[in-house]
């Protein structure tokens, strides 16, 4: 299973604490934020890992995280996406590492409570497809929303301004290498970006899109200044990546 980091991106939510810096080196607590979805994945026992950047500063993950010895990694394997695709866009750049194993996609700015040992155990087993982690929120209109029925996955709507549910699709996802494929088939969105959303829902209308229940809380830190200051106060009472 190979582990992939998405930190690009220009954090224009963040502004101006982004403006000169990449929003996954900013800091949560004590460690900047990058430092926690590396931690998720190589608890969850990932430990060949992407991390595509992007925008602002991005040889300072270099200079940062080097080949990863602190989180007891031998290896970080780097790439650089131009431009601002979208989160599938910048996917497609692991298409050469992946080769034919399954993955897990990380957003570099979505911290966790607890982790995804027993998700990850449950992808393994998993014949086909891919499979979403979900979490009940008070703003779902700041997500992607699936909408569920008699306990299945009617649709995902990324962002609606009038969501059918309260559940948000996380931003960590479980892939099998047929995902490449979906990509190369997309069409940019409206907002001009390969959304993630749309290679869901490739997998839902082919009946292969498994979810699981997030336990614990989580913040998408890149949502708002308060959703940062609150992953602050958080991993600060809590902690993250707890096993
Ligand atoms: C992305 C996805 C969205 C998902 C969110 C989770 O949004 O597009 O579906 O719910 O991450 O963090 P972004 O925060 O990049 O706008």
């Amino acid at each position: 299973m190979k582990g992939i980091i998405l930190a690009g991106g220009l954090g224009t939510r963040l502004y101006p604490l982004t403006r000169i810096t990449n929003k996954h080196l900013l800091p949560v607590y004590d460690k900047p934020m990058i430092f926690y979805p590396i931690e998720m994945l190589v608890k969850a026992g990932i430990k060949d890992i992407m991390i595509v950047t992007g925008g602002n500063n991005s040889g300072d993950f270099l200079r940062l995280l080097g080949n990863g010895r602190e989180f007891g990694l031998k290896h970080i394997h780097y790439s650089y996406q131009e431009g601002e695709g979208g989160i599938a866009d910048a996917l497609k750049l692991c298409e050469d590492f992946v080769g034919n194993d399954k993955m897990v996609v990380a957003l570099g700015d979505n911290i966790i409570e607890k982790n995804i040992i027993q998700v990850v155990k449950d992808f393994k087993k998993q014949k086909k497809g891919a499979r979403i982690l979900l979490k009940e929120v008070d703003n779902p209109s700041e997500y992607g929303v699936a909408e569920i029925i008699n306990g299945k996955i009617r649709r995902i709507v990324e962002k609606p301004k009038k969501p059918k549910s309260n559940y948000a699709v996380l931003g960590i996802y479980f892939y099998p290498s047929d995902v490449f494929s979906i990509i190369k088939k997309l069409k940019p969105s409206k907002r001009g970006e390969l959304e993630i959303t749309d290679v869901n829902n490739v997998y839902l209308k082919r009946g292969l899109l498994e979810y699981s229940f997030l336990d614990g809380w989580w913040h998408d830190c890149g949502e708002s200044k308060d959703a940062l200051l609150e992953a602050n106060n958080f991993v600060r009472q809590y902690g993250a990546n707890n096993v």
